[in-house]
């Protein structure tokens, strides 16, 4: 079913909730953009998520946004293979964090979400830095530590601000199918004797892991995630292993588990998930929007940790599977009991954007 045939009200595939914290989906609206890109800086943020390099298919005529995209600091985000393709633009030398700052409190942003490219130690964490200083909460969707940073973790708090990271777990992926089998074999008592994940993809965040230098934070952030499961990852290969570039915007994961039942009886599973990778980081973000402006209105600082072993593979504290959703459902639910509370001060403005989106296609 296409978005153009669904009727008004019926769920959308992959939205977990309707409302988190009294947020409708069309209730998020774009304020700000930063780019780095010289292809990206000065267009109307609609038009520039249509440009190349970016592989994403576009699922929805996004209708212009009113938002031109701004340059931002660009310091260590285009680097290694990236460099190749994409030329920084020229702006991006004179803006500060104090630049992103005040650009965020004029146009009263809620909530940023970081998807820099993974190796951006440094831009991330101005960006982290610029966000706690304008108030405005952070989604850390990067494998580069901001939650697991105690001395940016503190910021957060110190600042009143909420955080969410580290490492943005897709939706249906790669960790959530592999933690999720894991945590199946083990609860009924099989020893998983050892695991891979191998991962190939053809869109620039793959071009950019490709780099070694680039990819060691995504490899420690995978191996976190596998020990949260419960396993001795520390040896166990899962990460970026390739970029192929005809798969564009579609990533490969091949997966397999050896372990052992009773009498030593082997069980071996091999599985093979292919998915659209960007539409997958969107039904996180979906969540992690909203649960972070509901955080906002509830007066909740610092790490949300009961949400982010659920939206992050690495997680300050991480969980299995099956608590980590339970924790995630467990903060929706105190959401809905705030946003229905009489004293409820959220919901500053709503422009219906994903509802204008529909009705275009339509
Ligand atoms: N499914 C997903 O998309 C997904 C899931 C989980 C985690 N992540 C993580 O999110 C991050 C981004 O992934 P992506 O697929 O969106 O990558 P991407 O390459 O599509 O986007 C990164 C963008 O950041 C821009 N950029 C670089 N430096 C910048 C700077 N200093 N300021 C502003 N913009 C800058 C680049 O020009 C590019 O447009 C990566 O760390 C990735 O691992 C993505």
């Amino acid at each position: 079913m296409t978005l153009a045939h669904r009727s008004a009200g019926t769920p959308l595939p992959g939205v977990m909730h309707e409302r988190i914290g009294g947020y409708a989906l069309a209730d998020v609206t774009f304020v700000q953009a930063f780019e780095a890109d010289a292809n990206k800086v000065g267009r109307d943020l609609a038009d520039a998520l249509r440009q190349a390099p970016t592989a994403a298919v576009h699922h929805l005529e996004v209708p212009p946004l009113g938002v031109v995209v701004q340059a931002g600091p660009a310091l260590d985000g285009i680097a290694g293979r990236l460099a190749e393709t994409v030329s920084v633009h020229p702006d991006c030398a004179d803006v500060t964090a104090e630049d992103v700052t005040a650009a965020l409190r004029g146009a009263r942003a809620d909530v940023l979400v970081c998807f820099l490219p993974t190796g951006a130690t440094e831009a991330v964490h101005t960006y982290a830095r610029a966000c706690a200083a304008a108030g405005v909460a952070f989604v850390n969707a990067t494998p580069e530590l901001v939650a697991n940073n105690p001395e940016l973790s503190a910021l957060f708090a110190e600042r009143g601000v909420p955080l969410l990271g580290d490492d943005l777990r897709s939706h249906l992926g790669a960790t959530t199918l592999h933690t999720a089998l894991l945590e199946l074999l083990m609860s009924r008592g099989l020893r998983v004797k050892d695991t891979y994940q191998l991962n190939v993809g053809g869109n620039t965040d793959f071009l950019n892991l490709s780099d070694p230098a680039r990819s060691a934070s995504k490899q420690a952030s995978k191996r976190r995630a596998l020990t949260s499961a419960g396993i001795d990852a520390s040896e166990v290969a899962a990460g970026p292993n390739g970029y192929v570039k005809y798969l564009g915007d579609r990533k490969v994961c091949f997966l397999r588990i050896e372990a052992e039942s009773i009498l030593d009886a082997p069980v071996a599973m091999e599985v093979r998930l292919e998915v659209e990778d960007s539409p997958n980081a969107a039904a996180v973000i979906a969540n992690a929007v909203r649960v972070a402006k509901s955080a906002a209105d509830q007066g909740l600082t610092g790490v949300i940790d009961p949400v982010c072993a659920f939206l992050f593979k690495s997680p300050r504290v991480g969980l299995p599977e099956s608590e980590g959703l339970s924790a995630f459902q467990g903060f929706v639910s105190r959401a809905a009991a705030a946003a229905s509370a009489p004293e409820w001060h959220g919901h500053r403005e709503a422009r219906p954007l994903l509802a204008s989106a529909r009705q275009e296609v339509a």
